[in-house]
C-alpha cells in the first residue's frame, strides 16, 4: 500500500458555482471533506496524507476569500481535535505558516502540539505553501549553516525541506481536472505517480480514493531503469 498520498484539493469554487452557492460555501464543504478522506486513507493503510490547502499564490485572491479561508483553519482544528485524538492522528503543516494571521496560527500550533504524539496517521496540511518557496527556504538554511560549496548531496538537501522525516509521496492526486502542479511539492513529487480526476474536491469520497489507488497499483514504476523479467 501507498505510505504517503498527496492531494491538490482543487475545485471548491466550481463545485459551489455548479450548485448556485458562494465560493465560501465551497470552501466550507471542502474543509469538511478532509476528515472523511483521512478516515478512508487510514482504513486503507496509508500513513501520511499531505493536502494542499493554501498556496503562496493564493494570497492574491480577493481579501474576503483569503479571510474566509484563514478563519476556516482554526475552525477545522477545533472541530477535528477530538477525532484526531481518538484516532491517533497527528497534525503537521508545511509552508510559510509565519505568514498566517496570528489567531489562526495560534490554534494551529496548539493543535500540532496536542496531537504530536499520535502515531497512527499524519495529516500534513500545506498552508501558505509553495514548492519554489520551500526550495529557496532550504537554500537559505543551508547558507545559514555555513555549508561549504560542493558538500551538499541530494539526501543532504532533502534534510533542509519542511518535512524531512516524511517519505516522498508515491501518488499525487489532483481533483477538478487541471493538469498542472500549481507549485505543489516540486522536490518531493519528482518520481511520484500522478492521477487527475474531474471530480471536484467537495465530492471526492472513499470510492474516488479507491479508484485513484487502483490506477496507481496498475502502474509500472521503472524509476528510469528497465524491467528485468
Ligand atoms: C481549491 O479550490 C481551494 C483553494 C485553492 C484554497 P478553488 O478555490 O481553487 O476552486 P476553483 O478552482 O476555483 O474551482
Ligand atoms: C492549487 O489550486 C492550490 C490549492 C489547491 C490550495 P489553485 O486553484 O490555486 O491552482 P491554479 O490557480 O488552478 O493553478
Ligand atoms: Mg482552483
Amino acid at each position: 500500500m501507498i505510505k504517503h498520498l498527496a492531494i491538490i484539493m482543487d475545485g471548491n469554487g466550481r463545485w459551489a458555482q455548479s450548485r448556485g452557492l458562494s465560493r465560501s460555501e465551497g470552501h466550507r464543504a471542502g474543509a469538511e471533506r478532509i476528515g472523511k478522506v483521512v478516515d478512508a486513507a487510514m482504513a486503507l493503510g496509508i500513513k501520511y496524507l499531505t493536502v494542499y490547502a493554501f498556496s503562496t499564490e493564493n494570497w492574491k485572491r480577493p481579501i474576503e476569500e483569503v479571510r474566509y479561508l484563514m478563519n476556516l483553519i482554526p475552525e477545522f482544528c477545533t472541530a477535528k481535535l477530538p477525532d484526531m485524538m481518538k484516532n491517533g492522528v497527528r497534525l503537521r503543516t508545511i509552508g510559510r505558516t509565519d505568514d498566517l494571521p496570528a489567531a489562526s496560527r495560534k490554534v494551529l500550533l496548539d493543535t500540532i502540539e496536542k496531537t504530536k504524539d499520535n502515531d497512527k496517521f499524519t495529516l500534513n496540511i500545506a498552508l501558505s505553501y509553495g514548492g519554489r518557496a520551500e526550495i529557496v527556504d532550504a537554500v537559505n538554511k543551508i547558507l545559514a549553516d555555513g555549508v561549504k560549496p560542493g558538500k551538499i548531496k541530494e539526501a543532504d538537501f532533502a534534510k533542509y525541506l519542511y518535512a524531512p522525516d516524511i517519505p516522498d509521496p508515491e501518488l499525487m492526486v489532483r481533483t477538478s481536472g487541471e493538469m498542472r502542479l500549481s507549485n505543489f511539492l516540486l522536490w518531493e513529487l519528482s518520481y511520484s505517480e500522478l492521477y487527475v480526476t474531474e471530480t471536484h474536491w467537495p465530492d471526492f469520497d472513499e470510492n474516488e480514493l479507491k479508484k485513484a489507488i487502483d490506477s496507481y497499483m496498475g502502474r509500472d514504476r521503472r524509476f528510469g531503469g528497465v524491467k528485468t523479467k
